[in-house]
């Protein structure tokens, strides 16, 4: 009975660490599809749209046949806000392969291509270049990215040039050592693909038309015929013959990556491919070997240098020698610095040596943006739902990052001690907006400034604004705040403007901030129902407040009541007093005799900062 229940258990978990071990983590995203899809021919699933910010889902227009087989997009109209994010959640930490495919709104391919920036975790990965249509590898953006949050939030930021539309969104795991080549990759690093090219025979394909291991990303190679111009310069070649040591891991490269190659010619025996690149930008170089080529049988046959922008990065090279044999794969990586705008890598033979590449992998090394601090983006959050903040601000993804992109009206500055942003200016001034301020937004430690002016903001002015000690300007002028000025804002030392005029407020001005106008402070509190109690207002108690009033009113009613009370009593206790009085004169011989109280108060001498005085005081005389 047992056994067979083991047997079960030992089958069924067999079958999910197999199913962990074979098939990554894969978040595929089709935007704007109402149902899930399934693409052939490799039945990949696509996942209905979830996850935006905003935008609109229409029928799409794919720019390449290398974009996947999805019908459906979404764009995001600037009407909508200057950046939209998709935000997804239940992604563990670890090492990603994100990819998003780009749409075109609309039937004909020859509708305009729109010109946008895209972001992951805050970090811009990618700015869409003129042209994109044209280029089989430009139709998608792909980073290698390290996420720490068990969430990821990919945005699209608008520059004016039309609408980002969105075709689908794929998020990969890869190998926790996948294109390690520093320490500091996992720690803050993104990788982002720039060129991934297979040389020799053979059409452009991704990892999975290869047959490669889908742990690798399923990577698109982009095939090239020739690195020259005259095809006298270099030849291609393919065998078909296994290669080992391919569909190793960390990188899981494609087998077939291997089994073509670009070999040069004795007219021109070194290889040299240039690449444009954007300038001064750190670049990770991948390149990929194996000597597939039947006229080098033996180590020594074919050495050969490196040489990446005029500086050697590898001398000597001899594929056979270092890959173990004929048909091994062999990888190696370098790192460069490109200050122009070419990148340029040279195989030079030695002697009479022909030079020979499998591939080559180009990555823009990114540094990963820090974020804002995560208290101060609840408390935007806040603010944006309290001010009805209208969805053209699109305020999505992080306030301060990508640098290029912070969220309209705010002023964000690198916080040295935490290494994060922080807000440090707010600016929403003549935006029609018509909410309240919420006690929250104190949890902008680091605010200096604050101009909501010309709004028609109401309610009170909330306390905790008291508690924003780094203030330095706080302009709420014409809005319709109503109520009267808390006495926290005197707790605003470094506050040297404040502008409170042409509001509905009333009541005394604090004392503390009355005082400071000594300070070349500049403070307005003109054209309000009535504020009182500084230099230049009315003297508090002409203009009481409601509630004044109703204390006042109610005091004077107490008083009134007690003296009637008293007197009541006073009269009553006479009476008796009166009565008794002509109880006892009938009783007793003698009438009762005056009693007198007095007292004399002599106050002592006292020494006061050598002053000297003496008081005398008559107390004074009660009678009873
Ligand atoms: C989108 O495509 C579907 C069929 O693929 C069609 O039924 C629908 O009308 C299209 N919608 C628009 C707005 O063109
Ligand atoms: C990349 O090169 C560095 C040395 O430059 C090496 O330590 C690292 O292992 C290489 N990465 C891979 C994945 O081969
Ligand atoms: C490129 O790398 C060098 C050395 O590691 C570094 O000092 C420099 O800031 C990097 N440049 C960019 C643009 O990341
Ligand atoms: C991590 O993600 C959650 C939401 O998924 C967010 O509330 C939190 O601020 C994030 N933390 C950081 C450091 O980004
Ligand atoms: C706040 O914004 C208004 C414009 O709406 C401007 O006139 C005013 O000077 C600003 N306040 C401060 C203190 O800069
Ligand atoms: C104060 O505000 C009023 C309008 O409420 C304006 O007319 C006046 O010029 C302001 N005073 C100063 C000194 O800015």
């Amino acid at each position: 009975m047992l056994l067979p229940l083991l047997l079960l258990w030992m089958l069924f978990f067999s079958c999910v660490s197999y199913a962990a071990r074979q098939a990554p983590l894969a978040m595929r995203l089709s935007c704007g599809a109402l149902q899930n899809v399934q693409t052939r021919p490799t039945n990949t699933l696509w996942h209905k749209d979830f996850g935006y910010t905003g935008g609109i889902a229409v029928n799409a227009t794919r720019p390449s046949y290398i974009t996947p087989p999805l019908n459906t997009l979404r764009y995001f109209p600037l009407s909508e806000g200057p950046q939209n994010c998709y935000n997804i959640d239940k992604v563990p930490k670890g090492h990603y392969s994100v990819r998003i495919f780009f749409g075109l709104v609309g039937q004909s391919r020859d509708t305009s291509e729109p010109l946008f920036d895209i972001s992951i975790e805050g970090t811009q990965i990618h700015s869409l270049k003129s042209g994109w249509t044209k280029y089989d590898d430009q139709v998608f953006a792909e980073a290698l990215v390290f996420l720490t949050n068990d969430s990821v939030s990919i945005c699209f930021h608008s520059t004016g040039h039309g609408d980002p539309a969105i075709l689908s969104i794929e998020i990969v795991q890869v190998d926790d050592k996948a294109y390690y080549f520093t320490p500091k990759w996992s720690q803050g690093i993104i990788l982002r693909t720039v060129k991934r090219l297979s040389c020799g025979f053979g059409q452009s394909k991704f990892d999975i038309d290869y047959g490669g291991d889908p742990r690798g990303g399923d990577r698109f190679w982009q095939r090239i015929r020739s690195f020259g111009h005259n095809s006298a310069s270099d030849r291609p070649r393919s065998v078909e013959t296994r290669i080992n040591q391919a569909s190793l891991p960390p990188n899981f490269y494609p087998e077939t990556l291997y089994q073509s190659a670009l070999v040069s010619t004795n007219i021109q025996p070194e290889l040299t491919y240039t690449l444009e690149v954007d300038p001064n930008r750190n670049y990770s170089v991948w390149l990929h070997f194996a000597e597939i080529d039947n006229s080098v049988t033996d180590v020594g046959q074919r050495v050969f240098d490196i040489i990446i922008n005029g500086d050697l990065a590898f001398k000597d090279v001899d594929i056979v020698k270092l890959s173990g044999n004929l048909y091994n794969a062999l990888v190696l990586n370098t790192t460069v610095t490109v200050n122009g705008r070419i990148l340029t890598i040279t195989l030079s033979p030695k002697e009479s040596n022909l030079a020979i590449i499998n591939a080559i992998e180009i990555f823009e090394i990114i540094m990963a943006e820090s974020k804002t601090i995560s208290e101060e983006v609840r408390a935007l959050q806040t603010l944006k739902k309290a001010l009805g903040l209208p969805p053209r601000f699109g305020w999505n993804g992080d306030p301060c990052v990508p640098q290029q992109h912070p969220w309209s009206g705010v002023d964000c500055q690198l916080d040295k001690s935490s290494g994060n942003w922080v807000i440090d200016g707010l600016g929403l001034d003549n935006q029609g907006l018509k909410g309240f301020l919420p006690n929250d937004i104190s949890r902008l430690r680091n605010l200096q400034i604050l101009n909501l002016s010309r709004n028609t903001i109401h309610g009170a002015i909330p306390s905790s604004l008291g508690t924003m000690t780094s203030l330095q300007v706080l302009d709420v002028s014409y809005n319709v705040l109503y109520g009267s000025i808390p006495e926290s804002l005197g707790q605003l030392t470094s506050l040297k403007r404040l502008n409170l005029n042409s509001n509905v407020l009333s009541g005394r001005v604090p004392a503390t901030l009355g005082g400071r106008l000594l300070y070349r402070a500049s403070f307005n509190f003109t054209e309000n129902a009535g504020l009182c109690g500084i230099p230049g207002l009315p003297a508090c108690g002409h203009h009481l407040s409601a509630s004044a009033k109703i204390s006042i009113g109610l005091g004077a009613s107490f008083v009134f009541l007690f003296l009637i009370t008293c007197s009541v009593c006073w009269l009553k206790r006479r009476q008796n007093i009166l009565r008794a009085q002509q109880v006892a004169a009938r009783a007793a011989p003698y009438a009762k005799a005056r009693t007198h109280f007095s007292r004399d108060i002599q106050m002592t001498r006292h020494h006061n900062h050598g002053n000297t005085y003496t008081a005398a005081e008559n107390g004074p005389i009660l009678l009873s």
